[in-house]
């Protein structure tokens, strides 16, 4: 394919903007060279166009603005027809919503439907890489892994293991959880966008047992991710904490089977101690916040600032159906306005923070920053391109904006997925056009 040229406004963090000053990068009339699905230059249009070959296809996107593909870190595929189930809290909302829906994807056929809904609605949304809460089905998970492989998104996902509390329905034995899982892992083997997450629902969903299996998968497959839920509402903490008697904290469960570790992403985290932190840092794992969900189930408030001041890797989660959409940009608009009612220490975001808890923030978090996250050379095409409707208020901001953070902050404010004019991940067009 030859290469192609994309011409438009520019923003993306190269770097971290909580620790690095000018993290947040913006070019004005932009040009992103792409060629064999990288990233070859980045810079002024009139640079990077010059000396071309006249091969070289120019799209004229000026107007809109190229952003690198978000990055989800906690999205349930099977939730998609979950969305808007208000009123409840967490354990309540599972029982009502969340678990009836999952239930009926044991029927292949509907879970094929609902694995297409999910993935269309991710590049719809801008979203190029995703990690993603799969179902409790071993054949809804060879659907979807096939069916994700299909859609040329970046995606890790795994089945989801429970073997007590849950309704029976969802239960698997730990000696089927390990072969099961096997089974799926070595569907994810060798080259391609798709890999594997060892994902046990949650603390209360699973026996001892169960959670050796995890660690055993983990030690085995060293190239698998973990992923779960940690610590989002008080009512299931308490039941951890019965369910666990040896457990100082909500914590100490994974980390007694080893699975916090700089593979893992724990969703939530919102009540969580100051031991825990310190312990989440030293081990490396990351904390997927997400702010939609935590509103929508009244889980409470992020303590971000404790995150941040604890070195504790943080990056953006829409937790779909809990979460309220799809959209990246949303949820980090949720991050912000949360921190700014917080009660205590809200942490008082910048539209380069935005950009970077939706973007790079999740590379970063999955160890893939060399990969995707940010549009430096050498990195997979993964972008976004956002292009506000004519006469629309983003677009006279867009024509008045005198600076360039003033601006990127108005796009988090007002765009939404009616404005993805298209996604691409690794070059290659997954959305619009
Ligand atoms: N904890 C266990 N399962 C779930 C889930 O599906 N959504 C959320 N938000 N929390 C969970
Ligand atoms: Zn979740």
């Amino acid at each position: 394919m030859k290469a192609q040229i994309y011409r438009a406004s520019i923003y993306h963090t190269t770097r971290n903007p909580f620790t690095h000053a000018g993290a947040l990068e913006h070019i004005y009339d932009g040009g992103l060279l792409v060629e064999n699905g990288r990233v070859q230059a980045v810079g002024d249009f009139s640079k990077v166009a010059r000396g071309l070959p006249s091969e070289v296809e120019v799209h004229d996107l000026r107007g809109g603005f190229i952003l690198p593909g978000f990055i989800d870190m906690h999205v349930h595929y099977p939730q998609v027809r979950v969305i808007g189930s208000l009123g409840d809290p967490l354990l309540a909302w599972l029982e009502r919503s969340a678990l009836p829906a999952e239930a009926r994807l044991s029927e292949p056929g509907h879970a094929r439907a609902i694995a297409s809904e999910f993935l269309e609605a991710l590049a719809a949304n801008g979203t190029t890489t995703a990690l993603v809460f799969g179902a409790h089905f071993a054949p809804a998970m060879e659907i979807f892994l096939d069916l994700a492989r299909d859609s040329g998104l970046r995606i890790a996902s795994g089945l989801v293991l429970a073997d007590r509390t849950l309704p029976p329905a969802f239960h698997v034995s730990p000696r089927q959880a390990y072969e099961l899982s096997n089974q799926l892992i070595r569907r994810c083997a060798g080259p391609g966008l798709v890999s594997y997450a060892v994902t046990p629902r949650f603390a209360l969903s699973c026996s001892e047992a169960m959670l050796e299996v995890c660690q055993t998968l983990l030690r085995e497959h060293p190239e698998v991710r973990f992923q779960t839920h940690i610590n989002e509402n008080a009512a299931e903490i308490d039941a951890v904490a019965r369910m666990f008697p040896w457990a100082g904290d909500y914590l100490a469960v994974y980390e007694k089977f080893s699975l916090a570790g700089s593979r893992s992403v724990l969703a939530h985290n919102v009540h969580v101690s100051a031991s825990e932190l310190e312990r989440l840092a030293r081990t490396g794992a990351a904390v997927a916040h997400c702010p939609c969900s935590n509103a929508a189930l009244g889980s409470g408030f992020f303590p971000l600032a404790r995150h941040l001041a604890a070195n504790v890797r943080v990056a953006l989660g829409t937790d779909i159906g809990a979460g309220t959409g799809f959209s990246l940009l949303k949820e980090a608009l949720q991050a912000y306005l949360l921190q700014r009612l917080a009660p205590d220490d809200g942490f008082p975001l910048t539209a380069a923070h935005l950009l970077y808890l939706a973007t790079r923030a999740g590379a970063v978090a999955l160890g893939m920053e060399d990969e995707t996250g940010d549009l430096t050379v050498g990195r997979s095409a993964d972008f976004v391109y956002l292009r506000p409707a004519a006469n629309s208020p983003l677009a006279a901001i867009a024509r008045n904006a005198e600076d360039a953070e003033r601006l990127l902050a108005a796009i988090f404010t007002l765009a939404d997925s009616s404005m993805v004019a298209g996604t691409w991940v690794g070059g290659r067009r997954v959305h619009g056009g």
